[in-house]
């Protein structure tokens, strides 16, 4: 598909459709789903990380006034499915992690369901645990695949001849934390049977595919499961699958027949239940010649699943495609610990994956000493190193000089830990950031003309990415109207089937299925159309990823100021520039890419979820001690981007922002604070105690 949208609406700055609602607390979130006389769940989680229920005693819990039910494995309906072991809930007295659901409680009240669910007393035959990850354990073991398909290994030349032959090498090892997504709205889940249906208003990045999941645990068929979600407070990727409080709410509810069952987790019971950053070891090699242009890149990845359900995060996936480099290698190898099951964190694979590369090729830059935006451009590879295929469109080269330019680098002293600015060491670096420019194989939309307005129906979620508004401009432009004679409706499976918000491909694809919808409603009723017109789209047949390699790149640039007596870490500016195709909204675009950065030197500088090897327990599980960059931190952090109009992605000739804004970040900040200080930190986060 070439036809790029002539761009009115796309391209132009417009308001986010939803803020006046959102801001004024009048959109129903999952946990306000507009039910009558709900009762209320609370969920009870195991305090031993791994071991048998023996006993369970739940009378005091039962006999509390305004209880209504307890449920526990001694006493629940067993599920239809039993294969995705993290949903088989109460299907089993075996705990396989701290934090695990062993129990629910409803009651009228969500005061009353608390209260009950710390009455009931458990006894546990426990196991010795384990949930200590490291590179040298003997029973680290090689996934099939990595997330969601890859290739686990990859090799190509000899990376170590390579490396022998080479007049400059770095052999060194990073390592990033375990991170818990912390979106503001934490998970909820409102469910309601009638007649054996089931409707369920969940926060989740895609209503059709927790239809389609729990429609199977539950033995139901897809059409007897309603989701509905029009609005979400972030998800980042810990909703973009239902996760095992769904089923729970379900399973509540179902002993309430016609009767609203709401379920919404504790900020605490997410550092169990809805996935996590795995965390990884990374060992890096990288094999120069004197003028810098690599012969060799190697990343071999060591992170940590559960051992009910493997999530292989595909960290090492952006090595294989970055840079060229005639000999490469990569790998993954999986420890299975007694751990909740990690999943998706805003872009698995590219972000932890970034991290040791990047900060490899920032050691490299100094040993050569070539500025390390100059070493990265001379990398710069003609096709895909991966596939041998052209990329779509690649301006990292253009991210990188414009980034320099206005980042003011032409002048940076390269010695490390020299510059001071009162009691500040100061320091600058750069990095690079990419991230698949996908579009998912199916979506469907609709375009009616209803009350003397164009409505564009499609089952999208809105994160809080824009998805209301910029879904709005597209179809504008493919009708040749005004935005403002466009609606949107998104966010129930009443609507055509909608890929899930994940892997920064919604806009994409349910952009593509939005024109195409549009299109066929011009050929069908012309200018003037009537009342009650309709015409369906669906993304058509795609094949633009066999021929071609589908990026978008950015360039971060961070300073950073390190406090010489105390070892106080400050980010006074940090900028990225991007290159993503055609920018739909630019207001909406430039709060995903500086909220993408923003969460990028969170992980640099705070979070880190501290598992507790005594217990299994994530002991920083809360806000008070889970710490995430506030407004305070994020003193000047401005995103660009470049001139670009990618024809082969998709009829608007954009890529997905949701996720590169975040990649590189981290490795930028580490670069700065070294340059600042003359301190390598390669293991995340840079916290004071490592710098001093
Ligand atoms: Mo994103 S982690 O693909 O929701």
């Amino acid at each position: 598909m070439t036809d790029l949208l002539q761009p009115k609406a796309i391209g132009q700055d417009h308001a986010r459709r939803d803020g006046p609602s959102k801001v004024s607390g009048t959109a129903p979130y999952a946990n306000e789903a507009p039910v009558d006389n709900p009762a209320y769940c609370h969920l009870i989680q195991a305090d031993v990380a791994r071991g048998r229920v023996t006993a369970t005693d739940a009378a005091e819990a039962e006999a509390t006034p305004g209880v209504l039910a307890v449920l526990t494995p001694r006493n629940v309906e067993r599920l239809a499915s039993t294969e995705d072991k993290e949903l088989a809930v109460l299907q089993t007295d075996e705990v396989a992690f701290r934090g695990q659901i062993v129990g629910l409680v409803i009651a009228e009240t969500p005061e009353v369901a608390r209260q009950a669910a710390g009455l009931v007393s458990f006894t546990y035959a426990e196991q010795p645990h384990d949930v200590t990850l490291s590179a040298d354990r003997d029973d680290l073991y090689k996934p099939d695949t990595v997330n969601p398909s890859f290739a686990t290994d990859t090799s190509t030349g000899d990376v170590d001849a390579a490396m022998q032959a080479a007049d400059v090498t770095v052999t060194q090892t990073y390592s990033t934390a375990m991170y818990h997504n912390n979106p503001m709205e934490p998970h909820a889940t409102t469910a309601l049977w009638n007649d054996g249906d089931l409707v369920l208003w969940d926060s989740t990045q895609g209503v059709h595919s927790v239809r389609s999941t729990v429609a199977k645990v539950l033995g139901l068929a897809k059409e007897q499961v309603r989701v509905i979600c029009p609005y979400v407070g972030g998800g980042f990727g810990s909703k973009g699958m239902p996760h095992a409080h769904v089923i729970a709410a379900a399973m509540g509810a179902r002993a309430l027949p016609g009767r609203a069952v709401k379920l919404a987790l504790t900020r605490q019971q997410m550092f169990s239940l809805v996935g996590y950053r795995t965390p990884t070891i990374q060992r890096v090699r990288l094999a120069a010649a004197k003028d810098g242009r690599l012969s060799a890149i190697a990343l071999d990845v060591v992170e940590q699943t559960s051992r009910i359900k493997e999530f292989a995060e595909q960290t090492a996936v952006a090595a294989r495609m970055m840079y060229a480099a005639a000999h490469r290698a990569t790998s993954h190898r999986l420890a299975a610990l007694d751990v909740p099951v990690p999943s998706w964190m805003r872009a698995p694979g590219e972000c932890p994956g970034m991290f040791g590369p990047e900060v490899a090729m920032d050691e490299l830059a100094e040993r050569l000493g070539i500025d390390p935006v100059e070493l990265r451009i001379r990398n710069e590879p003609e096709r895909d190193p991966e596939s041998g295929n052209p990329f779509s469109s690649r301006n990292l080269v253009t991210c990188l000089r414009d980034g320099a330019e206005r980042f003011g680098w032409a002048d940076r002293d390269p010695r490390p830990g020299a510059r001071r600015d009162g009691g500040w060491l100061v320091g600058t670096g750069v990095a690079s950031s990419v991230y698949p420019a996908s579009r998912m194989p199916k979506s469907d939309a609709t375009v009616r003309f209803e009350d003397g307005r164009y409505v564009a129906e499609i089952g999208a979620a809105d994160l809080g990415t824009g998805t209301w508004t910029t879904l709005a401009l597209i179809a504008a432009d493919a009708l040749g109207v005004p935005a403002d004679e466009v609606d949107v409706r998104i966010g129930d499976t009443e609507q055509p089937f909608a890929s899930v918000a994940g892997g920064s491909s919604g806009t994409s694809t349910w952009g593509t299925a939005i024109v195409e919808a549009a299109r066929a409603f011009r050929d069908k009723f012309g200018q003037d159309p009537q009342d009650g017109d309709e015409a369906q789209g669906q993304v058509p047949e795609y094949r633009a990823s066999e021929r071609y390699a589908l990026y978008a790149f950015g360039a971060q640039f961070a300073e950073v100021r390190v406090h010489a007596d105390t070892g106080e870490i400050r980010v006074p500016r940090l900028a990225g520039v991007f290159a993503a195709g055609r920018v739909v909204n630019p207001r909406t675009a430039r709060s995903q890419l500086i909220g993408g950065m923003t969460m990028g030197m969170s992980m640099a500088l705070h979070e880190n979820s501290v598992l507790d090897p005594a217990t299994g327990h994530v002991v920083n599980h809360d806000f008070a001690e889970y710490h995430i960059a506030t407004c305070a931190d994020a003193a000047n952090i401005e995103a660009y981007w470049v001139d670009e109009h990618d024809p082969h992605v998709n009829p608007m000739g954009s890529k997905g922002i949701g996720e590169i804004g975040i990649v590189g970040t981290a490795a930028a900040i580490a670069n700065a604070a070294y340059h600042a200080t003359g301190v390598r930190v390669r293991d995340l986060p840079v916290t004071l105690d490592k710098l001093l």
